[in-house]
């Protein structure tokens, strides 16, 4: 099990925003969590990553009671987050950015920024999909009514057709 919480609680005062809500997830999950506005799901959330302390229950991952960890000790172990608001280093280039992340686990910083590197490229914010993307951009951006590819070269088999690729 990946994800085990128990009995989750979490108390603002009076209110329970969680009460007793327990989840398990297996390695390979996607799980979805629903409920109308103020069940309480961002809350539940903020118990899993410790972005909140629970008041009362377990949360076990990867074997490990991680229930009195802070946020950063859990996102080294391999148990982080996004928010529903994305939030970038906007001052900072995109390969810093992921940089940042590749930090909590390689120490070295030449690690780091191959690490890095290695993430963008999975995620198409490579550097050859950023020079594709950037000249999409500046093609769309001129007013392009009929787009124009150059020819691909003899070993390469795609169709002028396939653009924007
Ligand atoms: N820090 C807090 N102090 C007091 N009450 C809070 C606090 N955070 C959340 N709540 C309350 O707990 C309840 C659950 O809120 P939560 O944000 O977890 O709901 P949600 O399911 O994520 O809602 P949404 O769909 O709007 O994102 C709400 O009634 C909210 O007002
Ligand atoms: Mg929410």
């Amino acid at each position: 099990m990946l994800i085990d919480a128990k009995n989750v609680t979490k108390a603002f005062g009076a209110f329970k925003a969680v009460d007793d809500a327990s989840v398990s997830v297996e390695e390979g999950d996607i799980l979805g969590l629903i409920g109308p506005n103020g069940a309480g799901k961002s809350t539940f959330f903020n118990c899993l990553t410790g972005d909140l302390p629970v008041t009362s229950g377990t949360v076990i991952f990867n074997g490990a009671d991680v229930t009195r960890l802070p946020p950063e000790a859990r996102a080294a172990l391999g148990l982080a987050r996004t928010f529903q608001v994305p939030l970038t280093f906007e001052s900072m280039s995109v390969l810093d950015n992921a940089t940042i992340g590749a930090l909590l686990r390689h120490h070295n910083a030449r690690e780091a920024r191959a690490k890095a590197r290695d993430v963008l490229q999975r995620v198409g914010l490579g550097t050859s999909s950023m020079h594709r993307l950037k000249a999409s951009a500046r093609l769309a951006a001129s007013g392009w009514r009929s787009p124009v590819r150059s020819p691909p070269s003899p070993r390469r088999c795609c169709s002028t057709r396939q653009w924007p690729a």
